[in-house]
Protein backbone atom coordinates (compact mmCIF):
# COMPACT_ATOMS: atom_id res chain seq x y z
CA UNK A 1 0.00 0.00 0.00
CA UNK A 2 1.77 3.30 -0.97
CA UNK A 3 -0.91 6.07 -1.17
CA UNK A 4 -4.00 7.75 0.28
CA UNK A 5 -6.65 6.01 -1.91
CA UNK A 6 -6.06 2.58 -0.02
CA UNK A 7 -6.82 4.01 3.12
CA UNK A 8 -10.30 3.10 3.18
CA UNK A 9 -10.24 -0.18 1.68
CA UNK A 10 -6.98 -1.36 4.37
CA UNK A 11 -9.30 -0.13 7.43
CA UNK A 12 -12.55 -1.73 6.00
CA UNK A 13 -10.84 -4.51 5.39
CA UNK A 14 -8.85 -4.12 9.76
CA UNK A 15 -11.96 -3.46 11.11
CA UNK A 16 -13.98 -6.33 9.78
CA UNK A 17 -11.29 -9.54 10.66
CA UNK A 18 -8.51 -8.10 13.01
CA UNK A 19 -7.81 -8.33 16.37
CA UNK A 20 -5.69 -5.77 17.64
CA UNK A 21 -3.55 -6.04 20.69
CA UNK A 22 -5.23 -4.05 23.76
CA UNK A 23 -6.21 -1.10 21.87
CA UNK A 24 -10.26 -1.18 22.08
CA UNK A 25 -11.63 -1.97 19.22
CA UNK A 26 -14.53 0.82 19.42
CA UNK A 27 -11.26 3.49 19.59
CA UNK A 28 -10.20 1.85 16.16
CA UNK A 29 -13.17 2.94 14.35
CA UNK A 30 -13.14 6.28 15.44
CA UNK A 31 -8.97 6.37 14.85
CA UNK A 32 -7.22 4.75 12.19
CA UNK A 33 -3.49 4.70 11.95
CA UNK A 34 -2.58 3.04 9.13
CA UNK A 35 1.72 3.26 9.04
CA UNK A 36 2.94 2.76 5.67
CA UNK A 37 6.96 3.54 5.89
CA UNK A 38 9.62 4.31 7.81
CA UNK A 39 12.88 6.22 7.69
CA UNK A 40 15.26 6.48 10.44
CA UNK A 41 12.98 7.80 13.38
CA UNK A 42 10.39 8.78 11.57
CA UNK A 43 7.54 7.06 10.32
CA UNK A 44 4.38 7.77 7.47
CA UNK A 45 0.66 7.64 7.36
CA UNK A 46 -1.56 6.32 4.78
CA UNK A 47 -2.57 9.76 4.09
CA UNK A 48 1.47 10.84 4.19
CA UNK A 49 1.71 12.32 7.57
CA UNK A 50 4.56 12.18 9.19
CA UNK A 51 5.14 10.82 12.78
CA UNK A 52 8.58 11.22 14.79
CA UNK A 53 8.62 8.16 16.27
CA UNK A 54 9.37 8.58 20.32
CA UNK A 55 8.55 5.08 20.64
CA UNK A 56 10.43 3.32 18.43
CA UNK A 57 7.30 1.01 17.55
CA UNK A 58 7.01 -0.61 20.50
CA UNK A 59 10.75 0.28 22.37
CA UNK A 60 12.33 -1.52 19.96
CA UNK A 61 13.27 -0.31 16.41
CA UNK A 62 16.72 0.14 18.04
CA UNK A 63 18.90 0.97 14.70
CA UNK A 64 15.64 3.14 13.30
CA UNK A 65 13.48 2.52 10.27
CA UNK A 66 14.20 2.35 6.69
CA UNK A 67 17.76 0.09 6.73
CA UNK A 68 17.47 -1.19 3.31
CA UNK A 69 20.34 -3.29 3.88
CA UNK A 70 18.85 -5.55 6.28
CA UNK A 71 16.32 -6.48 4.13
CA UNK A 72 19.12 -7.37 1.57
CA UNK A 73 20.61 -10.10 4.31
CA UNK A 74 16.85 -11.74 4.85
CA UNK A 75 16.32 -12.25 1.47
CA UNK A 76 20.19 -13.55 0.88
CA UNK A 77 19.37 -15.88 3.57
CA UNK A 78 16.08 -16.93 2.64
CA UNK A 79 17.57 -17.61 -0.94
CA UNK A 80 20.32 -20.03 0.51
CA UNK A 81 18.25 -21.17 3.31
CA UNK A 82 14.91 -19.97 4.57
CA UNK A 83 14.24 -22.44 7.43
CA UNK A 84 15.40 -25.65 9.02
CA UNK A 85 14.70 -26.41 13.22
CA UNK A 86 17.17 -25.58 15.42
CA UNK A 87 17.30 -29.04 16.53
CA UNK A 88 20.25 -29.13 13.78
CA UNK A 89 22.76 -26.07 13.68
CA UNK A 90 22.55 -23.37 11.03
CA UNK A 91 25.49 -20.59 10.31
CA UNK A 92 23.73 -17.38 11.05
CA UNK A 93 22.39 -18.77 14.24
CA UNK A 94 25.74 -20.01 15.42
CA UNK A 95 27.55 -16.52 14.25
CA UNK A 96 23.90 -14.65 16.23
CA UNK A 97 25.05 -16.88 19.53
CA UNK A 98 28.77 -16.20 19.34
CA UNK A 99 28.09 -12.01 18.95
CA UNK A 100 25.42 -12.37 21.47
CA UNK A 101 27.55 -14.62 24.05
CA UNK A 102 30.59 -11.97 23.36
CA UNK A 103 28.39 -9.08 24.54
CA UNK A 104 27.83 -10.61 27.79
CA UNK A 105 31.18 -11.46 28.49
CA UNK A 106 31.90 -14.90 26.89
CA UNK A 107 31.06 -17.29 28.99
CA UNK A 108 27.30 -18.04 27.98
CA UNK A 109 25.48 -20.30 25.69
CA UNK A 110 22.27 -18.64 23.90
CA UNK A 111 19.15 -20.34 23.65
CA UNK A 112 16.43 -18.77 20.63
CA UNK A 113 13.07 -18.07 20.81
CA UNK A 114 10.72 -15.48 18.71
CA UNK A 115 9.84 -12.81 21.79
CA UNK A 116 10.24 -11.85 24.76
CA UNK A 117 7.59 -13.53 26.91
CA UNK A 118 8.95 -16.83 25.64
CA UNK A 119 12.62 -15.99 26.08
CA UNK A 120 11.28 -15.13 29.92
CA UNK A 121 9.40 -18.67 29.92
CA UNK A 122 12.12 -20.30 28.81
CA UNK A 123 14.45 -18.66 31.68
CA UNK A 124 12.16 -20.00 34.34
CA UNK A 125 11.93 -23.19 32.78
CA UNK A 126 15.37 -23.44 32.93
CA UNK A 127 15.61 -22.55 36.33
CA UNK A 128 13.79 -24.61 37.69
CA UNK A 129 15.37 -27.49 35.82
CA UNK A 130 18.39 -26.31 36.66
CA UNK A 131 17.36 -26.05 40.13
CA UNK A 132 15.96 -29.84 40.05
CA UNK A 133 19.39 -31.22 38.72
CA UNK A 134 21.72 -28.98 41.43
CA UNK A 135 19.35 -29.13 44.26
CA UNK A 136 17.70 -32.69 43.97
CA UNK A 137 16.98 -32.69 47.94
CA UNK A 138 14.80 -29.47 47.41
CA UNK A 139 12.34 -27.90 45.48
CA UNK A 140 13.23 -24.58 43.92
CA UNK A 141 10.01 -23.46 42.21
CA UNK A 142 9.61 -19.93 42.66
CA UNK A 143 10.69 -17.01 40.82
CA UNK A 144 10.86 -13.46 43.14
CA UNK A 145 9.53 -10.47 40.89
CA UNK A 146 8.51 -7.17 41.83
CA UNK A 147 4.98 -4.92 41.75
CA UNK A 148 4.88 -3.05 38.75
CA UNK A 149 7.23 -4.87 37.18
CA UNK A 150 6.08 -6.28 33.37
CA UNK A 151 7.87 -9.42 32.21
CA UNK A 152 5.55 -10.81 28.77
CA UNK A 153 1.89 -11.71 27.95
CA UNK A 154 2.10 -15.48 28.11
CA UNK A 155 0.55 -17.09 31.60
CA UNK A 156 3.62 -17.35 33.26
CA UNK A 157 5.13 -14.18 32.61
CA UNK A 158 1.81 -12.32 33.02
CA UNK A 159 2.24 -14.10 37.07
CA UNK A 160 5.56 -12.83 36.94
CA UNK A 161 4.81 -9.37 36.30
CA UNK A 162 2.83 -7.01 39.13
CA UNK A 163 0.83 -5.39 37.18
CA UNK A 164 -3.04 -6.06 38.46
CA UNK A 165 -5.32 -5.12 36.16
CA UNK A 166 -3.68 -6.64 33.00
CA UNK A 167 -3.96 -10.23 35.29
CA UNK A 168 -7.68 -9.63 36.77
CA UNK A 169 -9.32 -11.04 33.59
CA UNK A 170 -7.28 -14.77 33.68
CA UNK A 171 -6.66 -15.12 37.52
CA UNK A 172 -6.21 -17.36 39.41
CA UNK A 173 -3.03 -17.88 37.79
CA UNK A 174 -0.62 -20.17 38.77
CA UNK A 175 0.10 -21.27 42.44
CA UNK A 176 2.63 -19.39 44.17
CA UNK A 177 5.35 -19.71 41.74
CA UNK A 178 5.06 -16.07 41.15
CA UNK A 179 6.14 -14.21 44.67
CA UNK A 180 6.21 -10.32 44.99
CA UNK A 181 8.32 -7.60 46.44
CA UNK A 182 8.80 -4.13 46.21
CA UNK A 183 9.70 -2.54 43.41
CA UNK A 184 12.51 0.24 43.49
CA UNK A 185 10.27 3.18 41.61
CA UNK A 186 11.69 6.14 44.34
CA UNK A 187 9.46 8.55 43.37
CA UNK A 188 6.59 6.72 45.03
CA UNK A 189 8.85 4.73 47.34
CA UNK A 190 6.77 2.12 49.06
CA UNK A 191 8.65 2.77 52.43
CA UNK A 192 8.16 7.01 51.94
CA UNK A 193 11.84 6.96 51.76
CA UNK A 194 14.69 9.07 49.81
CA UNK A 195 16.81 7.72 47.66
CA UNK A 196 19.81 9.07 49.30
CA UNK A 197 18.95 7.42 52.28
CA UNK A 198 16.64 4.46 52.13
CA UNK A 199 19.83 1.98 53.06
CA UNK A 200 18.08 -0.24 49.84
CA UNK A 201 15.04 -1.04 51.71
CA UNK A 202 13.49 -2.48 48.68
CA UNK A 203 16.04 -5.01 48.77
CA UNK A 204 15.76 -5.86 52.45
CA UNK A 205 12.23 -6.27 51.66
CA UNK A 206 13.31 -9.19 48.92
CA UNK A 207 15.66 -10.72 51.12
CA UNK A 208 12.90 -11.17 53.81
CA UNK A 209 11.13 -12.77 51.12
CA UNK A 210 13.01 -14.99 50.25
CA UNK A 211 13.72 -15.93 53.86
CA UNK A 212 9.86 -16.32 54.62
CA UNK A 213 9.13 -18.37 51.36
CA UNK A 214 12.23 -20.51 52.66
CA UNK A 215 15.75 -20.30 50.28
CA UNK A 216 15.49 -23.80 49.07
CA UNK A 217 11.65 -23.21 47.67
CA UNK A 218 13.39 -20.32 45.31
CA UNK A 219 14.87 -20.88 41.79
CA UNK A 220 15.61 -17.26 40.86
CA UNK A 221 14.86 -13.32 41.29
CA UNK A 222 13.91 -11.53 38.05
CA UNK A 223 14.27 -7.90 37.86
CA UNK A 224 14.07 -5.26 34.61
CA UNK A 225 16.95 -3.16 35.21
CA UNK A 226 15.32 0.00 34.69
CA UNK A 227 11.36 -1.08 35.27
CA UNK A 228 9.82 0.25 31.70
CA UNK A 229 5.75 -0.40 32.86
CA UNK A 230 5.80 1.95 35.67
CA UNK A 231 7.18 4.46 33.34
CA UNK A 232 10.93 4.38 33.28
CA UNK A 233 11.99 3.67 36.90
CA UNK A 234 15.40 4.13 37.57
CA UNK A 235 16.84 1.92 40.57
CA UNK A 236 18.70 4.13 43.30
CA UNK A 237 22.34 3.25 43.26
CA UNK A 238 23.29 0.07 44.45
CA UNK A 239 20.35 -1.70 43.97
CA UNK A 240 21.29 -3.97 41.06
CA UNK A 241 24.62 -4.94 43.13
CA UNK A 242 22.86 -5.61 46.63
CA UNK A 243 20.35 -7.77 44.27
CA UNK A 244 23.28 -9.56 42.60
CA UNK A 245 24.48 -9.93 46.18
CA UNK A 246 21.61 -11.47 47.66
CA UNK A 247 21.35 -14.33 44.65
CA UNK A 248 24.66 -15.41 45.67
CA UNK A 249 23.86 -15.64 49.55
CA UNK A 250 21.11 -17.58 49.08
CA UNK A 251 22.13 -19.53 45.94
CA UNK A 252 19.12 -18.06 43.86
CA UNK A 253 19.92 -17.29 39.96
CA UNK A 254 20.07 -14.06 38.81
CA UNK A 255 17.34 -13.36 35.87
CA UNK A 256 17.89 -10.01 34.29
CA UNK A 257 14.83 -9.04 31.90
CA UNK A 258 16.41 -6.62 29.21
CA UNK A 259 14.18 -7.50 26.96
CA UNK A 260 13.92 -3.09 26.30
CA UNK A 261 16.70 -2.36 28.52
CA UNK A 262 19.11 -4.12 25.89
CA UNK A 263 21.07 -3.06 22.73
CA UNK A 264 21.87 0.66 23.69
CA UNK A 265 18.41 1.43 25.15
CA UNK A 266 19.72 3.02 28.61
CA UNK A 267 23.16 3.91 27.16
CA UNK A 268 25.42 0.52 27.98
CA UNK A 269 24.33 -2.32 25.32
CA UNK A 270 22.80 -4.07 28.35
CA UNK A 271 21.64 -2.21 31.49
CA UNK A 272 22.98 -4.47 34.34
CA UNK A 273 26.23 -3.31 32.52
CA UNK A 274 25.70 -0.31 34.55
CA UNK A 275 26.20 -2.18 37.67
CA UNK A 276 29.13 -4.41 36.74
CA UNK A 277 27.65 -7.52 37.92
CA UNK A 278 27.38 -10.80 36.25
CA UNK A 279 23.65 -11.79 35.83
CA UNK A 280 23.20 -15.87 35.49
CA UNK A 281 20.52 -15.72 33.27
CA UNK A 282 19.45 -12.55 30.98
CA UNK A 283 16.54 -12.59 28.17
CA UNK A 284 16.74 -10.26 25.12
CA UNK A 285 14.45 -9.47 22.32
CA UNK A 286 13.08 -6.18 20.64
CA UNK A 287 16.57 -4.54 20.25
CA UNK A 288 18.46 -8.06 19.27
CA UNK A 289 16.84 -7.59 15.26
CA UNK A 290 15.48 -4.03 16.16
CA UNK A 291 12.43 -5.51 15.18
CA UNK A 292 13.09 -6.16 11.61
CA UNK A 293 12.25 -9.81 12.01
CA UNK A 294 11.31 -11.93 15.04
CA UNK A 295 14.07 -12.76 17.57
CA UNK A 296 14.47 -13.20 21.26
CA UNK A 297 16.74 -15.14 23.26
CA UNK A 298 17.47 -16.72 26.64
CA UNK A 299 21.48 -16.43 27.84
CA UNK A 300 22.29 -18.88 29.90
CA UNK A 301 25.76 -18.62 32.06
CA UNK A 302 28.07 -21.35 31.75
CA UNK A 303 28.05 -22.03 34.97
CA UNK A 304 24.26 -22.96 34.67
CA UNK A 305 24.56 -24.36 31.31
CA UNK A 306 26.69 -26.79 32.37
CA UNK A 307 23.79 -28.57 34.69
CA UNK A 308 22.25 -29.19 31.09
CA UNK A 309 25.06 -31.51 29.52
CA UNK A 310 25.89 -34.72 30.29
CA UNK A 311 25.36 -38.45 28.90
CA UNK A 312 22.44 -38.48 27.21
CA UNK A 313 21.28 -41.67 29.23
CA UNK A 314 21.21 -38.68 32.05
CA UNK A 315 18.75 -37.31 30.12
CA UNK A 316 19.77 -33.08 31.46
CA UNK A 317 19.27 -31.63 28.45
CA UNK A 318 16.96 -28.55 28.32
CA UNK A 319 13.67 -29.35 27.84
CA UNK A 320 12.42 -26.62 25.76
CA UNK A 321 11.33 -26.78 22.26
CA UNK A 322 10.27 -24.12 19.53
CA UNK A 323 9.38 -24.10 15.61
CA UNK A 324 11.56 -21.05 15.17
CA UNK A 325 14.39 -20.41 17.61
CA UNK A 326 16.96 -20.19 15.61
CA UNK A 327 15.03 -19.05 12.10
CA UNK A 328 17.88 -18.22 9.85
CA UNK A 329 17.12 -15.30 7.92
CA UNK A 330 16.11 -13.26 11.52
CA UNK A 331 19.24 -14.50 12.92
CA UNK A 332 21.40 -13.22 9.60
CA UNK A 333 19.12 -9.85 10.63
CA UNK A 334 20.10 -9.56 13.75
CA UNK A 335 23.88 -10.04 12.87
CA UNK A 336 23.86 -7.58 10.69
CA UNK A 337 21.54 -5.08 13.15
CA UNK A 338 24.24 -5.45 15.73
CA UNK A 339 26.92 -4.99 13.57
CA UNK A 340 25.42 -1.76 12.73
CA UNK A 341 24.96 -0.53 16.33
CA UNK A 342 28.20 -1.49 17.20
CA UNK A 343 29.73 0.43 13.85
CA UNK A 344 27.71 3.88 14.44
CA UNK A 345 28.53 3.07 18.27
CA UNK A 346 24.62 3.46 18.71
CA UNK A 347 24.86 2.44 22.78
CA UNK A 348 27.43 5.94 23.09
CA UNK A 349 25.26 7.73 21.10
CA UNK A 350 21.96 6.72 23.34
CA UNK A 351 24.17 7.67 26.40
CA UNK A 352 25.26 11.11 25.30
CA UNK A 353 21.68 11.73 23.61
CA UNK A 354 19.60 10.29 26.52
CA UNK A 355 21.42 12.93 28.72
CA UNK A 356 20.67 15.77 26.22
CA UNK A 357 17.16 14.43 26.17
CA UNK A 358 17.10 14.29 29.89
CA UNK A 359 18.44 18.12 30.45
CA UNK A 360 15.62 19.42 28.41
CA UNK A 361 13.08 17.11 29.10
CA UNK A 362 13.82 18.85 32.65
CA UNK A 363 12.77 22.31 31.28
CA UNK A 364 9.19 20.56 31.57
CA UNK A 365 9.04 20.73 35.44
CA UNK A 366 8.10 24.73 34.98
CA UNK A 367 4.66 23.13 34.55
CA UNK A 368 3.03 22.45 37.68
CA UNK A 369 1.51 19.17 36.95
CA UNK A 370 5.50 18.13 35.88
CA UNK A 371 5.72 15.66 39.21
CA UNK A 372 9.12 13.71 38.15
CA UNK A 373 11.25 13.56 34.99
CA UNK A 374 13.86 10.54 35.04
CA UNK A 375 15.90 8.01 32.66
CA UNK A 376 18.70 6.51 31.51
CA UNK A 377 20.49 6.48 28.06
CA UNK A 378 17.73 7.49 25.31
CA UNK A 379 15.05 5.69 27.91
CA UNK A 380 12.91 8.73 29.87
CA UNK A 381 9.76 8.98 32.21
CA UNK A 382 7.68 12.16 32.89
CA UNK A 383 5.26 11.63 35.27
CA UNK A 384 2.61 13.87 35.58
CA UNK A 385 0.90 14.58 38.76
CA UNK A 386 -2.41 17.32 39.56
CA UNK A 387 -0.73 17.98 42.68
CA UNK A 388 3.04 17.38 43.61
CA UNK A 389 2.92 17.14 47.08
CA UNK A 390 0.25 14.61 47.25
CA UNK A 391 1.46 13.12 43.56
CA UNK A 392 -1.92 12.31 42.85
CA UNK A 393 -2.30 11.16 39.64
CA UNK A 394 -3.16 12.78 36.58
CA UNK A 395 -6.77 11.16 35.10
CA UNK A 396 -6.60 9.07 32.70
CA UNK A 397 -8.40 10.73 30.40
CA UNK A 398 -6.28 13.83 30.39
CA UNK A 399 -2.94 11.63 29.75
CA UNK A 400 -5.14 9.73 26.93
CA UNK A 401 -5.51 13.41 25.83
CA UNK A 402 -2.53 15.07 26.14
CA UNK A 403 -0.39 11.68 24.15
CA UNK A 404 -3.27 12.13 21.05
CA UNK A 405 -2.66 15.78 20.92
CA UNK A 406 0.90 15.24 20.72
CA UNK A 407 0.18 12.52 17.98
CA UNK A 408 -1.85 15.19 15.93
CA UNK A 409 1.46 17.55 15.76
CA UNK A 410 3.45 14.59 14.74
CA UNK A 411 4.98 13.30 17.59
CA UNK A 412 4.67 9.82 18.85
CA UNK A 413 5.13 9.43 22.56
CA UNK A 414 4.33 6.63 25.05
CA UNK A 415 2.51 6.47 28.39
CA UNK A 416 3.13 3.84 31.71
CA UNK A 417 1.17 0.90 31.62
CA UNK A 418 1.53 0.20 35.53
CA UNK A 419 -1.40 -0.88 36.45
CA UNK A 420 -4.77 1.14 36.17
CA UNK A 421 -3.44 3.92 39.05
CA UNK A 422 -0.16 4.14 37.34
CA UNK A 423 -0.93 5.14 33.68
CA UNK A 424 0.51 8.85 34.15
CA UNK A 425 3.93 8.83 33.22
CA UNK A 426 5.04 9.58 29.25
CA UNK A 427 7.44 7.78 28.15
CA UNK A 428 10.14 8.15 25.64
CA UNK A 429 11.96 5.42 24.14
CA UNK A 430 12.82 6.67 20.55
CA UNK A 431 15.50 4.90 17.69
CA UNK A 432 19.09 5.32 18.76
CA UNK A 433 19.73 7.16 15.77
CA UNK A 434 17.59 9.92 17.25
CA UNK A 435 19.29 13.41 16.42
CA UNK A 436 19.29 16.58 18.53
CA UNK A 437 17.04 18.27 16.66
CA UNK A 438 14.89 15.50 16.77
CA UNK A 439 15.14 15.54 20.63
CA UNK A 440 14.09 19.62 21.00
CA UNK A 441 10.84 18.76 18.49
CA UNK A 442 9.93 16.45 21.20
CA UNK A 443 10.13 18.30 23.61
CA UNK A 444 8.90 21.50 21.73
CA UNK A 445 5.59 19.48 21.47
CA UNK A 446 5.68 18.51 24.82
CA UNK A 447 5.86 21.72 26.17
CA UNK A 448 3.21 23.45 23.98
CA UNK A 449 0.76 20.65 24.66
CA UNK A 450 1.18 19.78 28.27
CA UNK A 451 -0.46 23.47 29.42
CA UNK A 452 -3.19 23.52 26.39
CA UNK A 453 -4.18 20.13 27.82
CA UNK A 454 -4.47 20.61 31.40
CA UNK A 455 -4.20 24.81 31.81
CA UNK A 456 -4.05 24.11 35.26
CA UNK A 457 -0.63 22.73 34.95
CA UNK A 458 0.45 26.12 33.33
CA UNK A 459 4.07 27.57 35.13
C1 LIG B 1 10.55 -6.00 30.09
C2 LIG B 1 9.78 -6.83 29.14
N1 LIG B 1 9.90 -8.16 29.17
C3 LIG B 1 9.25 -8.96 28.32
C4 LIG B 1 8.41 -8.43 27.36
C5 LIG B 1 7.67 -9.34 26.44
O1 LIG B 1 8.17 -9.25 25.16
P1 LIG B 1 7.26 -9.68 23.89
O2 LIG B 1 6.20 -8.65 23.75
O3 LIG B 1 8.24 -9.71 22.76
O4 LIG B 1 6.71 -11.02 24.20
C6 LIG B 1 8.27 -7.06 27.27
C7 LIG B 1 7.41 -6.45 26.22
O5 LIG B 1 7.26 -5.27 26.09
C8 LIG B 1 8.95 -6.23 28.19
O6 LIG B 1 8.80 -4.91 28.18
Amino acid sequence: MSNSADRPAVVKQDLANVIHPIVPHKQLEEQQLVIVSGKDSTVVDADGHEYLDGMAGLWCVNIGYGRTELAEVAADQMRQLSYYPHTAMNLPAAALAEKVNGLLGGDNHVYFVSSGSEANEAAFKFARQYARHEFPQQNRYKAISRYYAYHGTTLATLAAGGMGDRKMKFEPLSGNDFVHVAPPYCYRCPFGLEPTSCDLACVKNMETTIQGEGPETVAEVIIEPVMSAVGVAVPPDGYLTAVAELCKKYGVLLHVDEVINGFGRTGKMFAHQHAGIKPDIVTVAKGISSAYLPMAATVVRNTVFQSFVGDPSENRQVMQVNTYGGHPAAAAVSLRNIEIMLQENLAQRSAENGAYLLDALRTLARHKWVGDVRGLGLYAGVELVTDRASKAVMPAAQIKRLVERCQERGVIVGRSGGGRHLGNTLVLAPPLVLTRAEIDRIVSVLDQTIPEICPEAAP
